[in-house]
């Protein structure tokens, strides 16, 4: 048990008690803003049991200042691995202060709720979001010009371009309006920069240089594909080392991440990604644009009956989707020809099995090839509840952690590209007012 004394009036003590005797204390003094720890003890038989762990947890908890410092001998290597636990880093040495050696002196500052602003539209979503230490979703605004595009058949770049500028400012206000926050609250403005549509990454990426330039605030540029892989930290915490499937419009890749910050190709598509055909094969069938959640709609009330190739089984990690769609294509031509009618349900069916037993087998492959034990998916084609459940299955055969986002932080969003920017503002990335668009980039922290 702990209990807490004040020793004068800005010295304080923690006791540690077990049976009512005091086997451990961590005493500190307050001034102003800052705590300093001054001195931490435990009686010698009573060590390595974490008790010195829980005096600083229930400091932590009870005492809320800007920053806790401390100075401990360079040759108590016990202490200072536990203060590095803590967040403590050196930030000066006093050289020889003890007979034996430096002291250094270690401080460990408390982070604050960190508030990003962050803001999508490489493509046909202008969506502006606020997310909290890159884990909480505080507001969220998604403007889809679907329904615009669908008259065409796909994404027009100019008109999206053009309304994604009559929207941004609209989003943006009901996004504030919504967290009940200013821009001046923020801790950081983020957006997409790549890959995308340029113009339509343009509106994003000027608006949120302009915020930042304004209000004084970091800028932090993030990569589109990057930001589906984090909005598997919206409401959850991601484990490391993982793999990453990621299958979206233009993606279709396997990556291995050792941390948080690094990143390892393991495979990709060689031709086209994965929600590219699920679109052709809406086309064919007449489904309107996007037609991913439509042929998915369709294939549940069809049957696996038309046999589909086989796709890229040549023992690597990467995807080739090409050959199925071509097939797709020229079966439905043929049968036009020959006058017969298309089981539209079963050919969606049948489409999507097949694919679906793409990504199952080659991401378990990958995942044997790399050791991981931890699976994310994420992208547009990851709101696929068929394909989500398949490979959740697989999986849980594997014994193998798995998570997906929410299907609304699937498709692209504001919110996953705040939670990215989160990573990038912990590790001091910040862009320059410089930053360009790219249409097409490798993904990149
Ligand atoms: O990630 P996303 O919103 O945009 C890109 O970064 O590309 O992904 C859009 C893609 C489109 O090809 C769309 O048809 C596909 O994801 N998609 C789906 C589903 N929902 C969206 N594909 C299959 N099943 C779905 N339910
Ligand atoms: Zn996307």
């Amino acid at each position: 048990m702990i209990k807490s004394k004040q020793i004068k009036e800005y010295e304080f003590e923690l006791d540690y008690f077990i049976d009512e005797s005091v086997v451990g204390y961590l005493k500190y003094e307050v001034t102003y803003e800052i705590v300093n720890v001054t001195d931490v003890y435990v009686d010698d038989k009573y060590r390595r049991q974490g008790i010195a762990t829980e005096l600083f947890n229930y400091l932590f908890n009870s005492v809320k200042p800007e920053k806790f410092m401390l100075e401990v001998n360079e040759n108590n290597l016990g202490a200072i691995n536990l203060y590095k636990k803590f967040g403590f880093v050196t930030i000066h040495v006093r050289k020889k202060y003890y007979k034996d050696g430096d002291a250094l002196i270690m401080e460990s500052k408390v982070r604050k709720d960190v508030y990003i602003l962050a803001i999508e539209s490489s493509c046909d979503e202008t969506s502006v979001s606020i997310v909290k230490n890159g884990t909480v979703d505080v507001a969220t605004t998604v403007n889809s010009q679907i329904d615009v595009h669908k008259k065409y058949g796909g994404v027009v770049p100019e008109v999206a371009s053009r309304m994604h500028l009559e929207n941004i400012t609209f989003v943006l206000d009901e996004t504030l309006s919504k967290a009940n926050m200013k821009l001046e609250d923020m801790d950081a403005f983020a957006c997409t920069y790549a890959p995308g549509l340029l113009g339509s990454l343009l509106v994003g990426l000027e608006t949120t240089k302009t915020l930042s330039l304004i209000y004084n605030k970091p800028f932090i540029k993030v990569n589109h594909m990057m930001g589906h892989i984090y909005a598997n930290n919206i409401g959850n915490n991601m484990s490391y080392p993982l793999l990453a499937l990621i299958v979206s419009g233009g993606h279709t890749d396997l990556i291995y991440m050792e941390s948080e910050t690094s990143i390892e190709y393991i495979g990709q598509t060689l031709d086209d990604a994965v929600g590219e055909c699920f679109d052709k094969v809406a086309r064919i069938v007449n489904l309107p644009y996007p037609g991913g959640p439509n042929v998915e709609k369709l294939a549940l009330n069809g049957k696996d009956t038309y046999p589909m190739p086989n796709l890229l089984s040549d023992g690597s990690t990467n995807f080739s989707f090409s050959g199925i769609k071509s097939h797709v294509v020229n079966l439905a031509h043929n049968e036009k020809q020959r006058g017969n009618s298309i089981n539209e349900e079963d050919l969606c069916c049948s489409f999507q099995n097949a694919v679906t037993k793409s990504l199952v087998s080659k991401t378990l492959l990958a995942l044997n090839k790399t050791g991981a034990k931890n699976l994310i998916m994420a992208g547009g084609v990851a709101s696929n509840s068929f394909i989500r459940e398949s490979i959740r299955k697989m999986c849980e055969e594997n014994s193998i952690n798995f998570s997906v986002p929410d299907k609304k932080y699937c498709t692209d969003n504001g919110t996953m590209i705040g939670a990215a920017a989160y990573v990038l503002y912990k590790n001091n990335k910040f862009a320059s007012l410089n930053t360009n668009a790219k249409s097409h980039e490798l993904l990149t922290l």
